[in-house]
């Protein structure tokens, strides 16, 4: 299906028209100017500047290490790039888990420093009072259930979530409280696709899946995940579009090889 180019930027509002009238929501991350521009030239409906820049810009193991300085850093300049993508940014670990006052200070810098659009938290029922008051200051607010990495050592494995009734039955009610406080919408990270069914069909706001199976109302991955350039990683919810790694190092050999052999620069290559 071809891209509406046309639309000048992705609003909130739009992505509810798209559920309502049944077209599928495109979510990628990206983290800086250059990637975030190419994502956005491609015709992205959404640019999650995600905590995963934790694991992808920075080498950690988890998302828990990345500050709210660091992804105010990366979320600037995503939004300088994106002229048609909606801008949504994590909220990092230890910004907003303190109480809703901490929430929002950490939500108002992310939209003051950055320019972003909107901003994502992990969990439901647990910290629906810090979505609130971020809401009532009128930033608009994404959800994120199931896998949610920051709660890694609680879970202690990446594995599929809410495979037991009793986590799918508060899956279910911490979406519907999500949508009932005013979230724009909710990811929906590695779980039974049938459970994420049963969500996207309950809910009126728009369900965007990882790992979740075909009936979300959209898809998100991490950019480099599905360009290739993280080598090791592939989960079975991974399409891999190409395999960038392999691509660049050629590249890179090449030039190394090309400087070895004092084959570059050329006489047509300088001054
Ligand atoms: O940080 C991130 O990249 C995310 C996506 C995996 C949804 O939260």
């Amino acid at each position: 299906m071809s891209v509406n180019k046309e639309v000048k930027r992705i609003t909130t509002h739009i992505l509810q028209e798209m559920k309502n009238r049944g077209e599928k929501i495109a979510m990628l991350t990206a983290y800086d100017y250059s990637m975030a521009a190419i994502v956005d030239n491609a015709g992205m409906d959404i640019i999650l500047v995600g905590d995963s820049a934790s694991n992808v810009m920075a080498g950690h193991e988890t998302t828990l290490p990345i500050t709210l300085d660091q992804m105010i850093y990366h979320a600037s300049s995503v939004v300088r790039a994106a002229k048609r993508a909606l801008v949504v940014v994590d909220l990092p670990f230890g910004s907003y888990q303190g109480n809703s006052k901490e929430a929002l200070s950490s939500a108002i810098r992310i939209m003051k420093e950055s320019g972003a659009h909107a901003v994502k938290l992990e969990g439901g029922v647990e910290i629906a009072e810090s979505i609130s008051r971020i809401l009532t200051a009128g930033i608009p607010v994404m959800g994120h259930l199931g896998l949610t990495p920051q709660s890694i050592y609680k879970f202690g494995t990446y594995t599929v979530r809410a495979k037991e009734e009793a986590e799918a039955t508060k899956l279910k009610e911490d979406a519907l409280k999500l949508q009932e406080l005013g979230c724009f919408g909710v990811v929906l990270e590695k779980i039974p696709a049938k459970l994420a069914k049963q969500v996207t069909e309950s809910l009126i706001i728009p369900t965007i899946g990882i790992g979740a199976g075909q009936n979300c109302d959209g898809q998100v991955l991490v950019v480099h995940d599905m360009l290739g350039i993280n080598k090791g990683f592939k989960p079975r919810f991974l399409r891999q579009y190409s395999n960038l790694f392999d691509v660049m190092n050629d590249a890179i050999q090449t030039y190394v090889g090309d400087v070895k052999a004092k084959s570059f620069p050329n006489e047509k290559e300088g001054y």
